[in-house]
């Protein structure tokens, strides 16, 4: 082999590591709803425009499929007071209606107060769940 064929080889390869790693990172998670990413980051640059902690990576999958939480746990369109949204509604991301980054007005959390009320409430009564700062950010 010449000195060429080694390196298309080495080459090829990392082509193929390239590509196996993009496929790992970009699995989806088929929904009702539309597909999604698994894992997903959860970091809302648009809203933390000066973010305090890292990002949170989380999964559809694990949530839904293995610990058997239901969509309408997390996803919401309130009227009247009562959850209307269903299971092959439309989602919006939480930041289209929790506006303000840490301000709570009224009965609308903030952005903060919605995730924290939202996941780490859950997590507290779960034994097993991550439950301090850094095992959610990194
Ligand atoms: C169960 C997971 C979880 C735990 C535990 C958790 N957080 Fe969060 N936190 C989140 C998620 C999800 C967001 C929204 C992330 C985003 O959009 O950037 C968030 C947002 C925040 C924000 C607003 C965004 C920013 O970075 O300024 C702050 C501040 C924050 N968390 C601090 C903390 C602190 C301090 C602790 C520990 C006392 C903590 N969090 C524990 C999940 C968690
Ligand atoms: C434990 C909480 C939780 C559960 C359970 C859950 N989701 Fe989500 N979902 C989220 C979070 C958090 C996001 C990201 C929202 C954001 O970034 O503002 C999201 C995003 C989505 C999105 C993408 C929205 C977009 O525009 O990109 C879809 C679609 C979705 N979820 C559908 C579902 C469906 C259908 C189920 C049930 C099979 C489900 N989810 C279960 C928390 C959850
Ligand atoms: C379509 C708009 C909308 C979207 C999208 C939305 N919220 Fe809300 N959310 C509301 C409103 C309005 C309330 C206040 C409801 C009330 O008490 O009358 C609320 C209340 C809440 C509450 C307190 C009530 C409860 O269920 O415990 C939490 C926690 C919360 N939202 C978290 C989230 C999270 C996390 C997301 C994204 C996965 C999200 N919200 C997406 C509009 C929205
Ligand atoms: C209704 C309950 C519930 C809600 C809501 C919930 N979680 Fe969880 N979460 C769990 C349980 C149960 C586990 C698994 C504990 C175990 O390993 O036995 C878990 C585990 C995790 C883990 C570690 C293992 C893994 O699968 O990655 C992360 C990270 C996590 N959750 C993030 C989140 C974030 C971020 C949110 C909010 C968007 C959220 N969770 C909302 C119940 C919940």
């Amino acid at each position: 082999m010449t000195k060429r064929g080694g390196a298309s080889v080495a080459m090829a390869v990392l082509i193929l590591a390239v590509f196996a790693f993009g496929l790992a990172w970009a699995e989806k998670y088929e929904t009702p709803s539309g597909e999604v990413e698994d894992s997903m980051e959860l970091k809302h640059s648009d809203t933390f425009t000066k973010p305090k902690r890292g990002p949170v990576m989380f999964s559809h999958q694990a949530h839904h499929d293995a610990y058997g939480v239901k969509c309408d746990q997390c996803h919401h369109m309130f009227e009247d007071g009562k959850n209307v949204w269903k299971e092959g509604d439309e989602v919006n991301y939480c930041a289209d209606c929790h506006t303000e980054p840490y301000k709570t007005v009224g009965k609308l959390l903030s952005l903060h107060q919605a995730f924290h009320k939202n996941c780490v409430t859950c997590h507290k009564a779960t034994d097993s769940a991550p439950r301090a700062c850094d095992e959610c950010h990194s």
